[in-house]
């Protein structure tokens, strides 16, 4: 039995515009799923989740490379599970030249599922690796993130970008446009998540922003001033000594492109009233910024705030499920056992 883990993340800035070629931010921190991979001798594919805001499924099918399962699934969202782990078995088969390998998975994550903090990316990163270590054949971390992020691309029909799995493989902060993906320095952040226990479809909220742009040309402006925004972000962070905590000023320069960038994703449509609810709140708690992160329509909101006060504040807010503290993961996916 192999079992590697790897992190969530939050966007500091930059998600959907990241889908145009425009840069973006984002962070991995310290929420993980974990996969645990044990080669079978035969050519199915069993999957147990034990938690995934799921509540626990079991299911096995005969596995063909190319195929979704054709399995009983009771939800949306534990069909989608799915289809991320069929992928990254996909993935894994053809990395390993073993196109009828089976395998039983176990997927155990602290990650909320399809709530803007990258679980997909991570069950995928941490399956792909588990499955290839379990047969002696692990990948480098380019591969790795490669590999994963077709396995998103797949799911998301044609339209993830490599920021959630190159994220997720490498740890830290990172710096992604088009297919050029590099880790960046940055000081620790003091970042806080509110959680609304909801969760978007990723690829109808892609799909969405690409019909806003269609229908209204000017809205490729806005997609595009998100990219000036990061730019400025990015220049932000380079100049930030990275062994020192985020100075006061910088923390309100990175907060007011951070509540500029939730404008404009509002304007695109993939906010949500909840998502809006919970970054007030964390402005009128004195946050030096707030935004949705991720797809949007539902899930998660990240805010800078080195005080205790946005976290309390977000925890009395109608709507918001949970907050939390979120620890930047210096590391990014890893063997655990
Ligand atoms: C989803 O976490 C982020 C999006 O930009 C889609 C993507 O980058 O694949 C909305």
């Amino acid at each position: 039995m192999t079992v590697c883990s790897a992190p969530g993340k939050v966007y500091l800035f930059g998600e959907h515009a990241v889908v145009y070629g425009e840069p973006a931010v984002p962070c991995a921190i310290e929420r993980r799923a974990t996969v645990a991979v044990e080669p079978r001798d035969d050519d199915r594919i069993r999957v147990e989740a034990r938690d995934l805001s799921l509540n626990g499924f079991t299911v096995e099918y005969a596995g063909s490379t190319g195929e979704r399962p054709d399995v009983d699934v009771p939800t949306p969202l534990v069909e989608a599970a799915v289809g991320y782990v069929d992928e990254a078995v996909a993935q894994a088969r053809d990395a390993l030249d073993a196109p009828e390998k089976g395998f039983d998975i176990t997927v155990e994550s602290d990650i909320p599922l399809g709530a803007g903090l990258g679980s997909s990316a991570a069950v995928v990163v941490a399956g792909i690796d588990a499955a290839t270590r379990a047969c002696g054949e692990p990948l480098d971390d380019r591969e790795l993130a490669d590999r994963a992020y077709r396995a998103e691309h797949e799911v998301q029909e044609g339209q993830a970008s490599r920021a959630d799995t190159f994220c997720s493989a490498m740890g830290g902060a990172v710096r992604v446009e088009g297919d050029d993906c590099d880790p960046i320095d940055t000081p620790s952040l003091p970042l806080v998540v509110g959680f609304d226990g909801g969760a978007g479809d990723t690829g109808e909220l892609v799909a969405g922003v690409r019909e806003l742009r269609e229908e209204y040309g000017f809205a490729a402006d806005t997609v595009r001033t998100i990219g000036d925004l990061v730019r400025e972000g990015e220049a932000l962070l380079a100049d930030a000594d990275p062994d020192e905590p985020a100075s006061a000023d910088l923390l309100a320069e990175l907060g007011g492109l951070m509540d500029f960038n939730h404008g404009l994703l509002e304007a695109l449509g993939v906010s949500s009233r909840s998502l809006d609810a919970m970054v007030w709140a964390a402005r009128t708690a004195e946050a030096h910024g707030a935004k949705l992160t991720g797809a949007g329509g539902g899930g998660c909101i990240v805010a800078l705030d080195p005080t205790e006060e946005t976290e309390t504040a977000l925890k009395f807010t109608p709507g918001c499920e949970d907050a939390f503290r979120a620890e930047l993961a210096e590391e990014g996916v890893r063997v655990e056992a």
